[in-house]
């Protein structure tokens, strides 16, 4: 299962499992993404804004060295908010630390525009401490760069992340080219259906992150997760990975240790009883307003999102 693939809106695929590389930590990163292209995975994720793009770039080396080609390893990465009014030249910059000519997608990373001139490269931030935005800037004129990107070789695909439906149905109506893929968080804890079933209907692929609940997450110990992972004999990652694969998305798992980075390509095929189960336990948490967002409220919250959803 862990070889599944998704049809993207342009033709190609998406490897349903991918290496997430989020708070991978320089000095482990280079290790980690050389390891999982030599165990089998076809998918990494990347951002400018994670600060260790050079080092991912020399795990891809690595990979490459040894064998693995470029045109089987599907790479994403993203731009970052205070580039986007330069939007190639945040690509360019990724590229160059990836050691890359083209990414296989490049994402919008949020639909929110950070002050490129502000106190800091990446999260500036007024005297008052709150976050630096610009607040009249369109995320449809960055979708409008972005679509240009296409015409130069170095994108394949292009998509968006951390859109809700709201930002969507602003999007979708000024675009040239529909948005590949919607990269949000998404687990048991966060089905965001809503999202999902939007993006469905529109031909924009899901790809699930944060999809263990990111570090220090307490949902590999809820007790739906643990109910499946026993009557199936797998680990409660693997039943968090699994779930998005048989609901049609594809899922960004990250480690960089090596057990749990082979670990998290046992994903099975989970029946119909199996997401019953997870899904059972989503809608209570739903209709309780207790789902639990991991990342949103270190990022969402500060941009001030009016759109929760
Ligand atoms: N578009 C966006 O805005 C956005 C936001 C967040 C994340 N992402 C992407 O999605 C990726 C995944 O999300 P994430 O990094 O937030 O979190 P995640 O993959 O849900 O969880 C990562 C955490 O789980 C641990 N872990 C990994 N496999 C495990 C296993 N089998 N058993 C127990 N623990 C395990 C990892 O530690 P070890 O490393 O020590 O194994 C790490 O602490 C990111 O790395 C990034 O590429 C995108």
């Amino acid at each position: 299962m862990a070889d599944t693939r998704f049809k993207l809106n342009t033709g190609a695929e998406i490897p349903a499992l991918g290496l997430g590389t989020w708070q991978s930590d320089t000095g482990l990163v280079k290790k980690a993404v050389a390891y999982a292209l030599s165990v089998g995975y076809k998918h990494i994720d990347a951002a400018y804004c994670y600060g260790n793009e050079d080092e991912v770039g020399e795990g891809l080396k690595e990979a490459f060295d040894g064998g693995i080609k470029r045109e089987d390893v599907f790479v994403t990465t993203k731009l970052w908010c205070t580039y986007h009014s330069r939007v190639e030249q945040n690509l360019d910059m990724s590229l160059k630390s990836l050691g890359l000519d083209y990414v296989d997608l490049y994402l919008m990373h949020w639909p929110v525009a950070m002050n490129p001139e502000g106190n800091h490269e990446k999260f500036p931030k007024h005297p008052d401490g709150s976050r630096d935005l610009v607040k009249d800037w369109s995320h449809i004129e960055t979708w409008k760069s972005m679509e240009k990107l296409l015409a130069t070789g170095k994108v394949k695909a292009i998509g968006v992340a951390n859109y809700s439906v709201r930002y969507l149905e602003q999007l979708l109506p000024h675009c040239t080219v529909v948005p590949a893929v919607n990269q949000i968080e998404n687990h048991p804890s966060l089905p965001q259906q809503e999202i999902v079933d939007f993006c469905k209907a529109k031909g924009i692929h899901i790809t699930a992150y944060s999809p263990l609940g990111s570090t220090g997450s307490p949902m590999m110990k809820e007790k739906a997760i643990l109910e499946v992972a026993e009557k199936r004999s797998i680990t409660p990652a693997s039943v968090l990975l699994s779930y998005h694969i048989s609901r049609g998305s594809s899922v960004l798992a990250k480690s960089v240790n090596p057990e749990r980075i082979k670990a998290n390509m046992d994903i099975v095929k989970l029946d119909a009883s199996d997401m019953k189960t997870l899904n059972d336990y989503s809608l209570e948490l739903v209709k309780s307003g207790k789902v639990v967002r991991y990342v949103y409220p270190a990022f969402g919250v500060e941009f001030g999102f009016p759109d929760k959803s």
